[in-house]
């Protein structure tokens, strides 16, 4: 199959090290397959660890002079890249709805949603503050924020831009450079991120995007090169602690951006029509696959049923088909493993006696395709409760009390996301501060954005994204003492 682009040079298939398109060392490539339809739509080269070394080696040259820029000048070039992500929208769309399955209609939002880290992070980076310290009568304590070096970045499919912006552009914003290891399901999307930056003037060596299917080649040449400072890694917790342990050698900084297993709690006193929307639109987003979909739809007995119902008309309406087709509402899944996983899932809920009330299983023909499900009689020991779905599958768990709510909500090793809807505003306060989670939706699902600072705790990791927080997970504090002033 050829892609058509607006803008043929977005498309390309090489890894980018220093300023420079390259083969595999091996001169081997993958197939990059569009999850809609199970077609090659690709070729890219999969390159490996010898190519990451190349790549680090890049960045190591390159970074002295970019950190010594005035911050204005780095801002520049990003604003320039902002611009031409932006410009380039419709091309990087189409890209990534081919390569990932999204709709037309969400990939070009993510597109935005991407560009929009870059011009924050431009922004931001002209305000980094210090402090001076006054302790004592004859020094004066000064601390400044500086670049904390060389950063792996590791990023995910389900978010093939955003992901990779949000970590990109505060690392570059503030004076480091990256070696940045894209997903294999998805390279098409970040290699074209590095054709803009190239075209926006980012300075050879800064931006390195090595593609390839070895990952433990690449993560482990990152992870244990004492050169990396730093790695940055959005996807799975398994994986996650994997590359802390990797880390853990050379004592690099890590930011972990994981699972999740984010509640959706619906008061008897919620707005229904609000908490039916909001829980759609957080469980389907994506198919179901970011971190923060609603995993668990948690609704007080007392609106139970009407909750079901409501939801269970709206979900009779999508669409599930090819994303660059009209009419489609929802796309795939990225993988026929995905496919399967996600039927294991329902299939041991059903076993457990969960009641399938729309879906239940794969849809049939080309493609990856996963009926909008939904699930009730379903309870805490099944593995639609204990696991991230990751898939369009909505249990539907019933409670009593509030307190019953928050230990559900709790019960959980993750704590990336959660929502919840109610209309009393002592619950709300109460709610919000009880449930164990990094980021809380009030009334409100679609919580994402660039001034948040995104980022979970407990095992969905640690650090912040995105919001004047994540700066600071690319700067380091340095504390200088100047004595003897009085002399
Ligand atoms: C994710 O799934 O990790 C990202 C979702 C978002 O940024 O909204």
């Amino acid at each position: 199959m050829s892609i058509q682009l607006n803008n043929p040079s977005l498309l390309q298939t090489q890894a980018f090290i220093d300023g420079q398109w390259c083969d595999a060392d091996s001169g081997k490539t993958f197939a990059v397959v569009n999850p809609a339809t199970g077609e090659t739509i690709a070729q890219v080269a999969d390159a490996g660890q010898a190519e990451t070394l190349r790549a680090i080696e890049a960045a190591k040259a390159a970074m002295p002079a970019w950190k010594a820029e005035p911050a204005k000048v780095r801002a520049a070039i990003l604003e320039k890249w902002h611009d031409l992500v932006m410009a380039n929208q419709a091309d990087l769309a189409k890209l990534m709805t081919l390569e990932q399955g999204k709709t037309l209609a969400e990939s070009t939002g993510e597109v935005a949603y991407g560009a929009s880290f870059i011009k924050w992070f431009a922004e931001e980076s002209k305000r980094i503050y210090g402090d001076v310290l006054q302790g004592t009568p004859d020094r004066r304590g000064i601390v400044i924020k500086q670049p904390v070096g060389i950063v792996g970045a590791i990023t995910p499919w389900n978010f093939p831009n955003a992901m990779i912006t949000r970590k990109a552009a505060p690392a570059l914003a503030v004076g480091c450079a990256m070696v940045l290891k894209p997903a294999a399901e998805t390279p098409l999307s970040a290699l074209a991120l590095a054709e803009l930056a190239k075209q926006a003037g980012l300075p050879a060596g800064l931006f390195n995007v090595v593609v390839g299917t070895d990952a433990p080649a690449i993560g482990g040449e990152l992870t244990s090169n004492p050169d990396v400072k730093k790695v940055t890694f959005t996807g799975s917790t398994p994986v996650g602690k994997l590359l802390m342990k990797q880390c853990a050698d050379t004592v690099k900084r890590t930011s972990m951006e994981l699972g999740g297993n984010a509640p959706v709690i619906v008061f008897d006193d919620a707005d229904l029509d609000a908490a039916v929307q909001g829980a759609l639109v957080s469980k389907y987003r994506n198919s179901g696959q970011t971190c923060i979909c609603s995993n668990r739809l948690i609704v007080q007995e007392g609106i139970y049923d009407a909750f079901v119902e409501k939801f269970t008309q709206a979900v009779n309406n999508f669409n599930f088909g090819n994303g660059l087709e009209d009419g489609s509402t929802h796309g795939p899944v990225i993988t026929e493993k995905a496919m399967n996983d996600i039927h294991a899932k329902v299939e041991s809920a059903v076993a457990q006696g969960a009641t399938v009330v729309a879906g239940g299983k794969p849809k049939g023909g080309n493609g990856y395709f996963y009926e909008p499900t939904i699930l009730t009689n379903v309870d805490s020991s099944m593995r639609v409760f204990r696991e991230e779905i990751f898939g369009p599958v909505a249990p539907i768990f019933k409670f009593k009390t509030e307190q019953e709510a928050i230990e559900m909500a709790n019960d959980t090793e993750f704590g990336l996301a959660a929502y919840f809807y109610s209309e009393n505003l002592s619950r709300i306060w109460r709610v919000a501060e009880s449930i164990d989670y990094g980021m809380v939706g009030v009334n409100e699902t679609a919580i994402s954005s660039e001034i948040i600072p995104f980022g979970g705790v407990k095992e969905s990791g640690q650090g912040r994204e995105g919001s004047k927080y994540g700066l600071d997970d690319y700067l380091e504090v340095k504390y200088i003492c100047i004595g003897g002033i009085n002399k």
